[in-house]
């Protein structure tokens, strides 16, 4: 039974609306949330739960790192693992970091908790929060191809690549070792505190500082969008109660083409068509991302129930336009300073890494 829980990655989007959700829906376990605090790594998304939560710990820290890891998984009875670079446009500039965290890491992470098991004889629940891209490409002309849990894996951008290598030596630890872990692999995530490079918050925040929104090539990929707070409910109920060795597909029910997200964003924001800037396309851009969810739906009665559109844009839409402060923060670098302004002094044992 999970008493107290390791996140990696807590810091990030979906990281910091797992803190908060499970902060909220389970109120008695302990969370220790390790992130190195890269880029996209945010204290201010938490900044609520930082200065008043005693069953809530922040450990500035690398998952690559050995020594950080081992006395945070000795004491954890279960990980969710969240930590990697995430963003593909970033992988098809540089792949070497998306390798070094997203395989490494997670290879990291494994060993770390393998070695907690032997030493104790306590096996921990690892949830590996994997991703729809490492299924490929579907075509746009066949509306019933669905990925299942039972499709090929076909990653074509480094950041899927590194994913499929994180989710492969996932299970290769529990067909190998017996390691009691599960896989959940889920679309596009929208919500609030995400990173003003993924193109919802960066569509909205554009266009509230007056700027067009770049779109890639024709616009006609396709994406299935769901809540973050749906994920957050599956990647619980897969920790709760999911099987292990096992995979878990996560989708919102919601297929969209990016010119269809991107017309109603600008609708909702009440800018016009003139808005938009062709852009060349992303090389190798994936067409289509669907998932099929009936397993998780009918193995663990998990269902999606903020992804309904167009009501749950409206609600991210609004978000961003209520938060400016947080995303200029964001936008203009100020986010970087806060945890040394703010906790600096205060974060323990792990804070070897500085920036
Ligand atoms: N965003 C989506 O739509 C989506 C969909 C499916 C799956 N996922 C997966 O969910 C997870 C979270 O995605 P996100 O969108 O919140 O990403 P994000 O980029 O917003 O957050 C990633 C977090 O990981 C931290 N991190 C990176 N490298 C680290 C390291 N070496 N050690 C410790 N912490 C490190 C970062 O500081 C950041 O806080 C990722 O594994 C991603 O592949 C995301």
């Amino acid at each position: 039974m999970t008493r107290h829980l390791l996140i990696t990655g807590g810091c990030g989007f979906i990281g910091s609306n797992f803190v908060r959700f499970i902060r909220q829906t389970r109120p008695d376990w302990r969370l220790t949330n390790v992130d190195v605090l890269t880029y996209s790594g945010n204290l201010e998304n938490l900044e609520d739960l930082t200065e008043s939560d005693d069953r809530y710990r922040f450990v500035k820290g690398d998952i690559c790192d050995r020594a950080v890891l081992h006395p945070l998984i000795t004491e954890a009875d279960a990980v969710v693992h969240l930590a990697a670079e995430s963003h593909v446009d970033r992988s098809i500039l540089d792949s070497r970091p998306f390798v070094q965290t997203n395989v490494l890491g997670t290879q990291t992470l494994l060993d770390a908790l393998r070695r907690a098991q032997a030493n104790d004889g306590r096996p921990r629940r690892f949830v590996y929060v994997s991703t729809d891209e490492v299924y490929g490409s579907l075509p746009l002309d066949d509306p019933d191809n669905k990925f299942t849990e039972q499709t090929p894996l076909d990653p074509r951008s480094p950041y899927a690549a590194s994913k499929a290598a994180g989710d492969q030596m996932t299970l290769a630890y529990f067909h190998t070792f017996g390691m009691d872990v599960a896989v959940t692999r889920c679309s596009n995530n929208l919500g609030p505190y995400q990173f003003p490079e993924k193109v919802i918050p960066l569509f909205v925040t554009n266009l509230m500082d007056g700027e067009k929104v770049p779109l890639y090539g024709d616009g006609k990929n396709v994406r299935d969008w769901i809540h973050v707070d749906d994920h957050c409910e599956a990647l619980l109920a897969v920790l709760e109660r999911g099987q292990a060795g096992e995979v878990y597909n996560v989708g919102g029910n919601n297929e969209r083409s990016n010119i269809e997200l991107t017309l109603a964003i600008l609708e909702l924001m009440g800018c016009g068509k003139e808005m938009i800037t062709y852009v060349k396309d992303r090389p190798g851009h994936d067409r289509r991302y669907a998932i099929d969810a009936s397993k998780i739906e009918a193995d663990l009665g998990w269902k999606p129930t903020r992804s309904a559109w167009p009501e749950a844009l409206r609600e991210t839409v609004d978000w961003y336009r209520a938060n400016r402060t947080w995303w200029e923060r964001v936008k203009s670098g100020a986010y970087r300073d806060y945890y040394k302004q703010q906790y600096g002094a205060r974060i323990g044992a792990a804070c070897a890494c500085e920036d």
